[in-house]
């Protein structure tokens, strides 16, 4: 009798103990800033609508925290040269941990991805689609990405922000960082390229939707 109250007690005292945990869990998610709420901090420059300089709206929650992890541990953005890349480093960073990382790239996510809405234009969408054949092989035909690769989607970006990105891997800018596993490969792609495929590609990858 007495063992089994024991037992009972410690049954009891370990369901209070997990409820407890639970509970705690629950009030510090409850307690942390919503996504909705940390995005604040980027609607001066990606606009409210996720649109802006890069467009972010509607890119997989995965990369956008992978993405954010990699401007926070400076694989990407540190660059001396790289003045975009710092400026979105230096944000990265007011993100206090995990749990506001995911929070705010679910948002992110959330937010309808509208195809190209800002150009430079110019490009050969044609000679771009011969181009994107060796994109494809990991970006997918329609430039859909390919999460179990980390390789994003590509489908409706603005041509400039393509071109730039492309032209950050082919100067080191991005893909160079110790401990960089995914920017080497862009940076192979991007070595061979010319001014021109670059604007010619970024026209068609503009071109295509998701
Ligand atoms: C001071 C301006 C500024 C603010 C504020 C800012 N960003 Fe950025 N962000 C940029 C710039 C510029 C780039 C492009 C960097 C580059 O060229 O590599 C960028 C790039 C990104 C990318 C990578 C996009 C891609 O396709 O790879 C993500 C994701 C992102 N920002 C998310 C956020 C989030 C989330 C916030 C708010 C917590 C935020 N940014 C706040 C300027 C900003
Ligand atoms: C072998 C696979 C592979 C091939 C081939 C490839 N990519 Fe990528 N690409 C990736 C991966 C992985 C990333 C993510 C790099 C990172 O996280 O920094 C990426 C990133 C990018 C980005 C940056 C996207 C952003 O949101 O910032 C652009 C632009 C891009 N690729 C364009 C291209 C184009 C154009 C081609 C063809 C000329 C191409 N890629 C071929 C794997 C590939």
């Amino acid at each position: 009798m007495g063992m089994s109250f024991v037992r009972m007690t410690a049954a009891v005292g370990s369901l209070t103990g997990v409820l407890t945990m639970t509970g705690c869990a629950r009030s510090s998610v409850a307690a942390s800033i919503s996504g909705a709420e940390l995005f604040e901090a980027c609607v001066p420059c990606h606009g409210a609508a996720g649109l802006g300089a890069p467009a972010i709206a509607g890119l997989p929650a995965w990369y956008v925290s992978a993405q954010l992890e990699r401007f926070q541990t400076g694989v990407r953005g540190r660059h001396a040269d790289d003045s975009e890349g710092l400026r979105m480093q230096a944000m990265s960073r007011q993100l206090r941990s995990e749990i506001e990382t995911t929070a705010v790239a679910r948002h992110v996510a959330s937010l309808p991805h509208v195809s190209s809405t800002t150009a430079i234009g110019g490009g050969d969408a044609a000679a771009g689609q011969r181009a994107y054949l060796l994109c494809a092989s990991c970006h997918g035909v329609t430039g859909s990405g390919f999460e179990a690769g980390s390789v994003p989607p590509l489908a409706g970006m603005d041509d400039w922000y393509v071109a730039a990105q492309i032209r950050k891997f082919k100067n080191g800018m991005r893909g160079t960082m110790p401990g960089d596993a995914f920017g080497p490969v862009m940076r192979a792609v991007a070595a061979p390229l010319s001014a021109e495929d670059i604007k010619e590609i970024a026209a068609y990858v503009r071109a295509l939707s998701r």
